[in-house]
C-alpha cells in the first residue's frame, strides 16, 4: 500500500488525516436543514433512482436538462471502452443550449453575466444580448475561415469576450482550446501546436493586481515560435488599450471584426459525440495532455450537477464561481452549467486583493450573490486576511458555499461556514478532475448530511469507490486508491492526438477500471476522504502541476546540470513547489542570485504559476542504484522533517551531503 509510506517511485505523499480531525469531523457533521430540504431541488429518490438504473437516470436528465435537435435513442455504447459514447445518435449544439432557447422561452432579459472588471468597470449582459453576441462572433470566425470540427485557441483575461468566444466556437462546432493568460509564450505556443489551432483569439491585456498585463505580446512571442506557421488570424480583444505589435494581415481587432457582423446566426447542430474542447492539464510526463470532451454528455453532467450540487434556482440565485476560464472549473462551472441552467452569474476579472482584501466580499455584498464556489487555497488566504473584512460586508445573501481544487482541511471548512455562510449555509466540498469533466463526489445540500473535510459521497448515476493494489474495494476505515468503475456521461473522450497516452495513463493500473491519481480513504460511515495525489503531480492552489514538467524547465537553464522537484505541504496552497537542483561545473553563477535566476526562468518557460517556491542547490541527489530519484527523501527535506529511511540509496552519504548544502541559497 503507497499510501502512508510512499517508494520510490510514487510522487506525493499521501499524509492520511489525524484521528483528532477525523473526530473533529465526526463531532460537526451537519444534518440538512429541514427548511432548506423542503425547498431543494432533489430528494433522497434520487439516489436509489441512480442506483437501480444508471443509464435510465442518465437519460432522462440528457432529455431534461437539454434540447436536442435529433433525439437520440442510444443512451451509453460502451463496446469501444475506454472510449464511451453517450447519446450518440442525438443531435445538438452547446450555445443553442446555453444561449438561445432561453431567449426563445421568452427568458432574454435575465441577467445572464453580471462582468466586474479589476478596475472597477462593469457590464451587463443579458441572455438576449449574449444572444446577439455570440451570433456576430460565430459569423465573424466563420468568416476568418473556420469550420466545423477546427480548433480555436483562446487567451483572454475573464472579460465576457472569453465567454462569448467560447460559445462562438461552440456554436460552429470548432472545438475551442482555453489557454489559462498565466501562461507563458512556450507553453501558449505547444498547445496551438498539439491542437493545430488556426485562430487565436486574445486581447491586448488584462487586469491583474491593479495594473495591465499584457496578453498579445505573449501571442507574438508563441507565434514567433513557431506555431505561426499554422496560425492564419489573431483576433485581439481592447481591454486596456496598451501598445500592441501588429502584423497586417494576420491580426484582427475584435470589434472590427465582430461588431459589424451579422447577429443572425444558426447554430450548427453537431453529433452528441463532437467534440466540444481541449483542455490542457499536467500529468506525469513532461508534456502537458489535451484532455477533450464532447457535446452531449458532458453538458448533461453538467447541468445536472450544477443545477443540483449548488440547488440552483436559476429565477432568483446570483452565482459566483471564482476560477478563471483557463481551468476546467471556468469551463464547466462558469460557461457551460451555468448557462445550460438559465442562472444569472457574476465574473470577476482581477485578484482578491485589488484594490483591498475586501474586494471579493464587496463583489458578494453588491450582487446579492448567493452560491459562491471557490478553492481551499482562497478560503484559506481569506482566514489568513482576518475575519474583520468579511465581517464588515453585508453576506447575508450567501445561502450555498462550494470548495473545489484540493483537500479542504475541516479547519478552513468550518471558518468558511461560520465566517461565509454565517452558520447557516450547506458546504459543498465537490471532487472531480478536468478529465471527469464534472462533479462527481459531493454531498447534496438538503440531501446528505456534509462532514467538514469530507468530499463524502459519489453523485447519483456516479460510480466511485476505493480500491486496494488488487483492486478490491476496501472496507471503512481503510484507505486505498480512488477508481471510477463505470462510464459517466462527461468523462473525457482521450488525449488528443494520443490515443495510447490514454489508456496508459487512465486505464492501466487496474484494467477496465479509470484510475484518477488520487489516494482517498474511506472513514467508518463510508465517506471519502480525499488524500491527495499518488504520482508525481503536484497540486498547488487547485492547480495540477507535474513535477517533470518543472524539471525539464529547470534543466534546460544553462546554469544546470539536474534537477528534482517535489511539492511540499504549504498551509496556504496545499502543496508548494520546491526545486533541488545541481548546477554544472562551469556555470558562472552567482550563488546569491541563482535562485531566483531560475525562478523567472520557470515562469518564463511554463508561468508564474509553476514557479518553485524555494530552490536548493545541492551537490548531489538521492538516487537508487537504478537512477530513481528518491523523491521520499527530498520531500522530508523540504517539509523540515528527519529523513526517512536511506538504505536503498547508491550511496547513502548523499543526504549528508544536500542537508550540510542547505546553507546555500533559499529563495522562500
Ligand atoms: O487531486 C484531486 C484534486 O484536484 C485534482 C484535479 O485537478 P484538475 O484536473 O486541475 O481539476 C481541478 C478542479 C476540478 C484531483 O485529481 N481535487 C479536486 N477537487 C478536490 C480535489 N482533492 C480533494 N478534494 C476535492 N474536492
Amino acid at each position: 500500500m503507497v499510501l502512508h509510506d510512499t517508494d520510490d517511485t510514487t510522487g506525493q505523499p499521501t499524509p492520511a488525516r489525524t484521528g483528532l480531525e477525523n473526530l473533529l469531523a465526526e463531532d460537526r457533521r451537519f444534518a440538512p436543514d429541514p427548511e432548506f430540504a423542503a425547498q431543494a431541488n432533489v430528494h433522497a429518490e434520487v439516489y436509489s433512482w441512480a442506483n437501480a438504473d444508471r443509464l435510465d437516470f442518465w437519460a432522462d436528465q440528457a432529455r431534461g436538462l437539454l434540447d436536442w435537435a435529433t433525439p437520440f435513442t442510444q443512451t451509453l455504447d460502451w463496446s469501444g471502452a475506454p472510449v464511451a459514447r453517450w447519446f450518440a445518435d442525438g443531435t445538438l449544439n452547446a450555445a443553442y443550449n446555453a444561449v438561445d432557447r432561453h431567449v426563445a422561452a421568452g427568458r432574454g432579459d435575465r441577467v445572464a453575466l453580471h462582468f466586474e472588471g479589476e478596475p472597477g468597470d462593469t457590464r451587463t449582459l443579458t441572455y438576449a444580448d449574449l444572444l446577439r453576441e455570440v451570433s456576430k462572433a460565430a459569423n465573424a470566425l466563420t468568416e476568418l475561415g473556420v469550420r466545423t470540427g477546427d480548433r480555436v485557441a483562446i487567451y483572454l483575461p475573464l472579460i465576457p469576450e472569453a465567454v462569448i468566444a467560447m460559445l462562438a466556437c461552440a456554436r460552429i462546432g470548432a472545438p475551442h482550446s482555453v489557454v489559462f493568460g498565466g501562461f507563458s509564450a512556450q507553453a501558449l505556443h505547444s498547445r496551438i501546436l498539439d491542437a493545430d489551432a488556426r485562430v487565436v483569439i486574445t486581447a491586448d491585456g488584462g487586469y491583474r493586481r491593479g495594473a495591465p498585463s499584457a496578453l498579445k505580446s505573449t501571442v507574438d512571442e508563441a507565434l514567433a515560435a513557431g506555431s505561426g506557421e499554422i496560425v492564419r488570424h489573431v483576433l485581439v480583444v481592447r481591454r486596456t488599450g496598451q501598445d500592441v505589435d501588429w502584423t497586417e494581415g494576420r491580426d484582427l481587432w475584435w470589434h472590427d471584426a465582430v461588431d459589424g457582423a451579422s447577429d443572425q446566426h444558426e447554430a450548427v447542430a453537431v453529433e452528441a459525440e463532437h467534440p466540444l474542447f481541449i483542455l490542457y492539464t499536467s500529468g506525469t510526463t513532461g508534456k502537458p495532455k489535451g484532455i477533450f470532451h464532447t457535446t452531449g454528455g458532458y453538458l448533461t453532467q453538467a447541468a445536472w450537477t450544477h443545477r443540483n450540487v449548488f440547488d440552483l434556482k436559476p429565477e432568483t440565485d446570483v452565482y459566483w464561481c471564482t476560477a478563471d476560464i483557463g481551468w476546467i472549473t471556468g469551463h464547466t462551472y462558469v460557461v457551460y452549467g451555468p448557462l445550460i441552467n438559465g442562472a444569472t452569474q457574476v465574473i470577476y476579472e482581477g485578484t482578491p486583493d485589488t484594490p483591498d482584501r475586501g474586494r471579493w466580499w464587496d463583489i458578494v455584498q453588491k450582487y446579492r450573490v448567493s452560491i459562491l464556489y471557490t478553492a481551499p487555497t482562497a478560503i484559506r488566504t481569506c482566514m489568513k486576511w482576518g475575519e474583520e473584512l468579511p465581517s464588515a460586508r453585508d453576506l447575508s445573501s450567501l445561502r450555498v458555499l462550494g470548495s473545489v481544487g484540493e483537500p479542504i482541511n475541516p479547519e478552513a471548512w468550518t471558518w468558511y461556514r461560520r465566517v461565509i455562510g454565517g452558520d447557516r449555509t450547506p458546504v459543498v466540498d465537490t471532487w472531480w478532475q478536468t478529465e471527469t469533466g464534472a462533479i462527481m463526489i459531493s454531498p447534496l445540500p438538503g440531501v446528505t448530511a456534509a462532514k467538514p473535510g469530507s468530499a463524502q459521497v459519489p453523485l447519483p448515476g456516479i460510480a466511485a469507490t476505493v480500491v486496494d493494489d488488487d483492486a478490491q474495494p476496501v472496507p471503512d476505515g481503510a484507505g486505498g486508491y480512488l477508481v471510477l468503475t463505470e462510464p459517466w456521461p462527461a468523462m473525457l473522450r482521450g488525449v488528443w492526438g494520443d490515443e495510447q497516452r490514454f489508456r496508459d495513463t487512465y486505464w492501466s493500473r487496474f484494467p477496465g477500471i479509470y484510475f484518477a491519481g488520487d489516494g482517498a480513504k474511506k472513514d467508518d460511515d463510508g465517506d471519502i476522504w480525499l488524500l491527495g495525489r499518488v504520482d508525481d503531480v503536484m497540486n498547488v492552489s487547485g492547480h495540477r502541476l507535474s513535477t517533470t514538467e518543472i524539471e525539464s524547465a529547470l534543466v534546460a537553464h544553462p546554469a544546470v546540470a539536474e534537477a528534482a522537484v517535489v511539492g511540499a505541504a504549504d498551509d496556504t496552497t496545499g502543496q508548494a513547489v520546491v526545486a533541488f537542483v545541481i548546477l554544472r561545473g562551469d556555470a558562472q553563477t552567482d550563488p546569491e542570485t541563482v535562485g531566483e535566476d531560475l525562478r523567472a526562468h520557470v515562469a518564463k518557460l511554463i508561468g508564474p504559476i509553476a514557479k518553485p517556491r524555494t530552490v536548493l542547490v545541492v551537490p548531489e541527489l538521492p538516487k537508487t542504484r537504478s537512477g530513481k530519484i528518491m523523491r521520499r527523501l527530498l520531500r522530508d527535506v523540504a517539509e523540515h522533517r528527519q529523513v526517512g529511511d536511506a538504505t536503498t540509496l547508491a550511496d547513502a552519504s548523499v543526504m549528508d551531503l544536500i542537508q550540510q548544502g542547505l546553507a546555500t541559497p533559499s529563495t522562500d
